[in-house]
């Protein structure tokens, strides 16, 4: 590995805020479970639970759909729940490392789809830490003052690179996208920001085939290279390092103690790379935003996922510490205080708990009809594998 990269020495002093003030996300409704992911490759719920906390993930079926599908359903969501015309919007951008094209870009097609036409949208990748970068850039517009109304989407359909006869990775992914509306806030909102990469990471997470080193052909289908690549436990060891490294220096920076700081928001790779990044921190687990157990890994989208499922018991005024780590390799944090009060309509369960409930109440009508488990399980993964 490389020399660490330069670390800017102290936090960022924007003269002006950029506010997250509203979240909306979706997850498709069709649930891949662990006991379904046993019938298809040698795990079992028990291994995937303990190294690694995950219990169920969301996959998107259905010919012809893509990550801007989902995009594009976390951002008509945000449109809706706020009130804003489409015609408002002044930047989408949007973090991925599935998009439904080299080019045009996901954040075009998303634009597209909800009828936001005429302003820049383009895509960032930077994998896991995609939503964080992403985030960044977005606040910069808001900062200068040349943008007043931004949205910043993480979307993945990881189920599209995932080789599911691989049981290193398979158990591993989901699908998903969250959406976040970026406005000026007066006193609350990113107050500073840290994001790093080392390309020398490559090696041990990529997929080899489908780009311009190494364009699809018969071959590299064959040899199933257009796949995600992992070397798990390496990975693993720079993802503990850095998630705790980029929070505490953000809180470092800050002058936060543990005891200040209300909720972590981890990107969602591994529950033990979560419980680890808590402990470094000092915060307790009932201030981290967690939802792997259901939703898996869902790339660029966990963090805004993670903010969907929580908003319901955010306050205005709560300190945030956004963290990730991902391919590249690259990580970042944000340090963040929350610009709004619990949406009326939302406090209590949170909207992504009333979305994954419809994924259940699919299965328990499954069930119902006599259908669940195996049957579905086989036609499921003959699905998923039918795909090559
Ligand atoms: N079921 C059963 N056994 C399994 C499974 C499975 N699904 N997967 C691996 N194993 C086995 C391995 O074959 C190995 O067996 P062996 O000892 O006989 O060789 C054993 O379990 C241990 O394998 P490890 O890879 O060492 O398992 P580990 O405890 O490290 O967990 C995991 C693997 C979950 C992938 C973990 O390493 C991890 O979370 N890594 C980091 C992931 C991450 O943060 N990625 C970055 C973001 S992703 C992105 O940017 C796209």
């Amino acid at each position: 590995m490389t020399k660490q990269p330069k670390k800017a020495k102290a936090a960022r002093r924007p003269a002006a805020c950029a506010a997250i003030t509203a979240v909306h996300g979706y997850v498709p409704p069709d649930v891949l479970t662990n006991a379904e992911l046993a019938q298809m490759v040698d795990t079992s719920d028990q291994w995937i639970t303990e190294r690694t906390g995950i219990k169920e993930r969301h996959i998107l079926r259905g010919k012809g759909l893509g990550t801007s599908h989902m995009g594009a359903e976390a951002v008509r969501g945000l449109l809706k729940k706020t009130g804003i015309p489409p015609g408002d919007i002044d930047l989408l951008i949007c973090a991925t490392t599935t998009p439904d094209f080299v080019f045009p870009s996901t954040a075009n097609l998303i634009c597209d789809m909800v009828g936001i036409r005429g302003i820049g949208s383009f895509d960032v990748q930077a994998a896991c830490s995609g939503f964080i970068y992403a985030l960044n850039i977005g606040a910069q517009f808001i900062e200068t003052g040349t943008y007043r109304k931004i949205v910043v989407v993480g979307a993945d359909k990881m189920s599209a690179i995932i080789d599911y006869t691989d049981r290193a990775t398979c158990v591993l992914f989901g699908d998903g996208a969250g959406a976040v509306l970026l406005e000026p806030g007066r006193q609350y909102g990113i107050m500073d920001v840290l994001i790093a990469s080392d390309g020398a990471g490559a090696k041990h997470l990529h997929q080899k085939a489908g780009g311009s080193r190494m364009p699809p052909t018969a071959e590299t289908v064959a040899k199933r290279l257009h796949y995600v690549h992992q070397e798990g436990a390496a990975v693993y060891k720079y993802a503990v390092a850095r998630m705790a490294e980029v929070a505490t220096d953000l809180m470092e920076r800050n002058g936060l103690t543990s005891k200040m700081v209300d909720w972590l928001v981890p990107h969602q790779a591994n529950k033990r790379i979560i419980e680890a990044t808590a402990e470094r921190t000092g915060l307790p687990l009932d201030r981290v935003m967690v939802t792997i157990n259901k939703f898996g890994n869902t790339t660029a989208a966990t963090i805004p996922l993670c903010l969907w499922e929580y908003e319901g018991k955010l306050k205005r005024g709560d300190r945030l510490l956004l963290a990730a780590f991902g391919g590249g390799f690259t990580w970042g944090g944000i340090y963040m205080t929350w610009a709004y009060d619990p949406p009326k309509s939302q406090t209590g369960d949170s909207a992504g708990e009333k979305q994954a409930a419809k994924g259940a109440t699919r299965r328990l009508a499954a069930k119902l009809a006599g259908i669940l488990p195996l049957a579905l399980s086989g036609s499921f993964a003959a699905s998923l594998l039918r795909r090559e």
